[in-house]
C-alpha cells in the first residue's frame, strides 16, 4: 500500500524549507515530475491486483492534486514575499530633491575667444583660421621680419627638427599673410588661436598662449578708424563707453603709445589704466597702466609680400591690424595673477572661472 501519510509529511517538510521559487521547482520535480515519487508510484499500479489498483489509483490522484495545491500555495507566498522584498529595495522617495547635474562647459579661454569673435563678427569681420605649424615665410619673412630680427632667435621660436622651413607660429599675424595672399580685398578679418614661444615658464609667461588678430583692409582706412575700432572693442571688454567719452573730450583710462613692429608703420601700443578695488580690476583714471595690445597701419612691404598693390579702384592698398593676448584679457578681467592656472587642468579652478 502507498504510505500517503509519509508522503504528505515529506512534501510538507520539503516545501516548508523552500525559501526561493527555484528551490520550490526542484521539490515539484522531485514529487510530481516524470521521474518523481508520485509518478513512480503510478507506474507501479500495474503490480497490484485489479480491485486494489482502482482504490490506490484514486488515492494517488488525490495525493497528486493535494501536493499540487500545497506547491501552488507556497509559490504564491514566495512570489508575494519576493515582490515585497523588491518593492522595499527599489523604493523611490519621490519627495527627495534631485541630485545636482554635473554639466560640462567650455574652457574660460574658449569662452572669451568666442565672445571676442562674436563682437567682431557683428561688425562684418570674417572669422579666419590657420595652422599652428606654419612656415618661416608666413610667420616672419612676409611680415617684414628680417633674418637678423631677435624674434627669430632660437630661444624664442620652436623650430621643427628635420624641417628647416617649419615652425610653431609665434603669433597669429600669420593669418594676415594667409588671408591677404588668398582672398580678395577689401576684407575685414578676425582670428583667434594658440601661439608658441620658447619662453621660461613663470607667472606671466607660458610656452603656449593665445592671441586674437584683427585686420581691416579697405580703401580710405586711416589710424582714426583703427583708434575708433579699438576703443569700441576695449569699451565692450571692460563694459565702458570709451568711444563716447572720447567724443566728449573727456580723459580716458586708455592711451596709445608710439611703438615698433616690423609689420606696421606707424606702430602703436595700447595701454589701459586699471585699479584693483575689492579684488576686482576696473578701468579707472587712477591706477596702473597695463599694456593690452599692439597695432598699427599694415606695412607696405607686407602687402607687397602678399602680392597686393592696389584696390580695384586703383588706389594703393591700405589697412590696419592689431594683435591681443587672450590670457592677458582674461587675467585683467578676472584678476587672475598666474598664467599657469589656465593650463593646469585643476577642475576646481576650471569650474570656478568657466562658469562665471
Ligand atoms: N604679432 C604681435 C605679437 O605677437 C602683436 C601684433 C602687434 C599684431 C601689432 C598686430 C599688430 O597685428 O599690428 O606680439
Amino acid at each position: 500500500m502507498v504510505d500517503t501519510e509519509r508522503l504528505r509529511k515529506g512534501v510538507n517538510s520539503a516545501v516548508s524549507q523552500c525559501t526561493t521559487l527555484a528551490e520550490l521547482s526542484t521539490v515539484q520535480v522531485d514529487f510530481l515530475g516524470k521521474k518523481g515519487i508520485i509518478t513512480q508510484e503510478m507506474k507501479e499500479l500495474g503490480n497490484y491486483p485489479p480491485e486494489q489498483r482502482k482504490e490506490i489509483g484514486a488515492v494517488l490522484n488525490d495525493l497528486h492534486d493535494e501536493i499540487e495545491l500545497i506547491i501552488k500555495a507556497k509559490r504564491e507566498a514566495l512570489e508575494q514575499s519576493e515582490l515585497e522584498q523588491r518593492l522595499a529595495k527599489e523604493r523611490v522617495d519621490v519627495t527627495l530633491s534631485s541630485r545636482p547635474e554635473d554639466r560640462g562647459h567650455f574652457h574660460l579661454l574658449t569662452q572669451i575667444s568666442e565672445e571676442l569673435l562674436t563682437y567682431f563678427k557683428a561688425m562684418g569681420f570674417k572669422v579666419m583660421s590657420g595652422p599652428e605649424l606654419d612656415t618661416d615665410f608666413n610667420n616672419f619673412e612676409a611680415l617684414n621680419i628680417p633674418k637678423h630680427h631677435p624674434a627669430r632667435q632660437e630661444q624664442d621660436t620652436f623650430y621643427i627638427s628635420g624641417a628647416p622651413d617649419r615652425l610653431l607660429r609665434t603669433h597669429t599675424s600669420t593669418i594676415q599673410i594667409r588671408t591677404l595672399s588668398n582672398h580678395d580685398v577689401p576684407i575685414r578679418a578676425v582670428s583667434t588661436g594658440a601661439v608658441f614661444r620658447n619662453d621660461a615658464v613663470d607667472a606671466t609667461h607660458s610656452p603656449i598662449f593665445h592671441q586674437m588678430e584683427i585686420f581691416v583692409v579697405e580703401p580710405g582706412i586711416t589710424t582714426a578708424h583703427l583708434k575708433h575700432c579699438l576703443l569700441g572693442f576695449l569699451g565692450f571688454l571692460f563694459k565702458m563707453d570709451l568711444v563716447a567719452m572720447d567724443n566728449n573730450n573727456e580723459p580716458m583710462p586708455v592711451r596709445m603709445r608710439p611703438s615698433f613692429f616690423p609689420f606696421t608703420e606707424p606702430s602703436i601700443e595700447v595701454d589701459v589704466c586699471c585699479s584693483r578695488k575689492d579684488g576686482e580690476l576696473k578701468l579707472d583714471l587712477e591706477g596702473d597702466w597695463l599694456e593690452i595690445l599692439g597695432c598699427g597701419m599694415i606695412h607696405p612691404n607686407v602687402f607687397q609680400n602678399c602680392g597686393l598693390s592696389t584696390f580695384r579702384d586703383g588706389t594703393p592698398v591700405r589697412g590696419f591690424a592689431a594683435g591681443v593676448g587672450i590670457e592677458r584679457i582674461a587675467m585683467l578681467r578676472y584678476g587672475i595673477t598666474d598664467i599657469r592656472h589656465f593650463y593646469a587642468g585643476d577642475m576646481q579652478w576650471l569650474n570656478h572661472y568657466g562658469k562665471l
